[in-house]
Order: structure tokens, then sequence, then C-alpha cells
């Protein structure tokens, strides 16, 4: 007979979840924490940011607990919160393809800065943000 143990651990490691790849905890809230900087700091994402509650710490939470369980670690959004209903939740928010191009040029800058020592390698930032861009034309609930 066969040994599962043994035969599950190479499996799962050569199967690293981004989560993993990316430095656990620690490195998704670096990734989100230049995402917000970002949006405070630059011009070009100043409709973004005006969509945001003056104070962007409760954000960064949220968003760190997402995108964790998002990229394969724990489900510290759900625990918290329960399913996410990303969509539903974006509703209050006037998103158009502005919005959205606006989110994701702003995260795909925070993964290039944060760049391969972070483990955004190219083929990991073209992986992520493909996911992001399906997410983020989800949340869309305004024409134009
Ligand atoms: C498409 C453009 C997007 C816009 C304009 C947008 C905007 C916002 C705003 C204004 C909030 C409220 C922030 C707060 O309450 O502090 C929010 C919350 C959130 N967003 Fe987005 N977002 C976008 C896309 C995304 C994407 C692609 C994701 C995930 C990959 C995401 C994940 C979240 C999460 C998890 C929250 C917290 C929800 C809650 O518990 O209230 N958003 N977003």
């Amino acid at each position: 007979m066969t040994d599962p143990v043994s035969e599950d651990a190479p499996a799962q490691a050569a199967e690293a979840t981004p989560f993993q790849l990316l430095g656990g905890e620690p490195g998704v809230r670096a990734l989100v924490d230049r995402f917000y900087d970002l949006m405070d700091l630059e011009p070009e994402f100043a409709g973004l940011r005006a969509l945001h509650p003056a104070t962007l710490e409760g954000s960064r939470d949220k968003l760190a607990w997402f995108l964790t369980g998002w990229l394969g670690g724990p489900n510290l959004y759900v625990e918290r919160f329960g399913h996410p209903m990303l969509r539903a939740r974006h509703l209050p928010y006037s998103i158009g393809i502005s919005e959205r191009d606006q989110w994701l040029t702003c995260m795909g800058l925070a993964m290039a800065e944060l760049g391969e020592p972070a483990g955004f390698t190219e083929p990991m930032r073209e992986r992520l943000l493909g996911a992001f861009a399906n997410t983020a034309d989800w949340m869309r609930n305004r024409k134009g």
C-alpha cells in the first residue's frame, strides 16, 4: 500500500500557492499598502481614490484579508465577514470602465514596483493581473 502522506508532499511542494510565493501575510500586506499608497499619491488615480473613505486603514485591512484567501492562503476575510459577495459590496460605488482601469493600473504598478525580490516575477504579474482583470470587470455597475 502506498503512503498517501509521502505521495502528497511533493505535489504540494510543486504547486506552491501565489500566497506562499509572495511571502505569506507580510507579502500580501506589502502589496496592499503599495496599492493604496499609490492610489493616495498619484493624480491619475484621483477618481478611484475619491470613491474611498477619507482614511484608508479599513480598506487596507479588508483588501489584505480578502487577497490572502484569494491567493490561496487562509480565508481571513470570510472568517470575519462571510461570503465576499464582491459585486454586491461594490454596488454603492459607481464603477465604469475608467474606475476599473484605474484600479487595474494601480494594482499593476504596485506589483511592478515590488518586483521580482517580492515574488512579482513577470509570469506572476501576468497571471495575477489576468485574474484581477476578470474580477474588476465583473464589478462594473455603470455603462461607460
Ligand atoms: C473595479 C474597480 C474597483 C473599484 C472602483 C473598487 C472600489 C472599492 C471601494 C470604494 C471600496 C470600499 C472601501 C472601504 O469600505 O473602505 C471597496 C472595497 C473592497 N474592494 Fe474594491 N474596487 C474595485 C475592484 C476590486 C477588486 C478587483 C477587488 C478584488 C480583487 C476588490 C476587493 C475589495 C474588497 C475585498 C473590499 C472590501 C469589501 C467590504 O467588506 O466592504 N475591489 N472597493
